[in-house]
């Protein structure tokens, strides 16, 4: 594996390819990284990880300073998976100078849910995405349905812009107890950690509650809401919304493709996590 610092550098160890497949990252890499890495190497070849912990997608008040960076570890992991380069460049590389072009998501998908709880959130991720993309020039991307609403941002940025890259998505991969990975999980004590799967039980209840008829959405919610905040948690959002465009199922009873998606802090870590419906 290559391992990259500068975008001149990259270009020079991807000249002429043109299936390449690009898995973008913020480090901290575990298991459901990897998956990504293993599924951006069915659909194309070389594959070529970035990480970067980019400022842009970080609030004032949130935990830029302290996300975990753990380069030399994660160096050693992705040298066990069939990764060609490793574009890991520093703010200095990326943002040479400030980033003035932004690109800003619709308020209609950007502006709600983790677009309502951490604005500047989504307008952070598209200038990263459209920048790495800009650099890899990828033909494929890999992003985790984990983070569901990214997911779909990032997917119609590309296709708004006619980028050449096919947005592909990977399952979210889970612990055995159902908690989803995640780089903040390392933040939970063991109290918190043991707590924290009741996420994923909570969007399975009301997955199991609108699959077995329940059409009464708000009342579902609000139940998984107040059994969270029962248990010590502070919940942002637990919501049924439209698998295509994240908005409300305007008929209950219709059958469109529904998800789930829900974010809650526990102490002072913000989860988040989804269920297809
Ligand atoms: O999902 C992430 O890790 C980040 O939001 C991404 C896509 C790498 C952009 O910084």
């Amino acid at each position: 594996m290559k391992i990259v610092r500068s975008i001149h550098e990259l270009r020079d160890q991807l000249r002429g390819q043109n299936r390449t497949a690009f898995v973008p990252t913020m480090g901290n890499l575990h298991e459901g990284h990897f998956s990504l890495m293993r599924l951006a190497s069915q659909h194309g070849d070389p594959v070529v990880a970035s990480i970067f912990v980019n400022r842009l997608q970080f609030g004032p008040n949130e935990d830029f300073d302290k996300y975990p960076r753990t380069l030399q570890h994660d160096i050693e992991k992705l040298q066990e998976e069939n990764v060609y380069v490793l574009f890991a460049p520093t703010e200095r590389d990326l943002y040479p100078q400030p980033q003035e072009y932004r690109v800003d998501p619709p308020q209609d998908l950007g502006g709600i849910l983790e677009g309502e709880f951490r604005p500047g959130f989504f307008q952070g991720v598209c200038t990263v995405v459209m920048k790495l993309m800009s650099c890899v020039q990828p033909r494929v991307a890999v992003f985790g349905k984990k983070d569901y609403q990214q997911l779909m941002i990032v997917r119609q940025m590309c296709n708004q812009f006619a980028l050449p890259t096919e947005v592909v998505a990977a399952e979210t991969v889970r612990d055995t107890d159902g908690l989803a990975l995640s780089s903040r999980n390392r933040f939970l004590s063991a109290a918190e950690r043991a707590e924290a799967p009741m996420l994923a039980r909570t969007l399975n209840r009301v997955r199991g509650a609108v699959l077995a008829g329940n059409r009464d959405l708000a009342s579902i919610e609000k139940e998984a809401l107040d059994s969270l905040v029962q248990r010590g948690w502070k919940p942002d959002y637990v919501v049924v919304r439209r698998r295509s465009n994240l908005l409300l199922p305007d008929l209950a009873g219709t059958d469109v493709p529904l998800v789930v998606l829900a974010a809650a802090r526990l102490g002072t870590t913000r989860l988040i996590d989804n269920l297809e419906i």
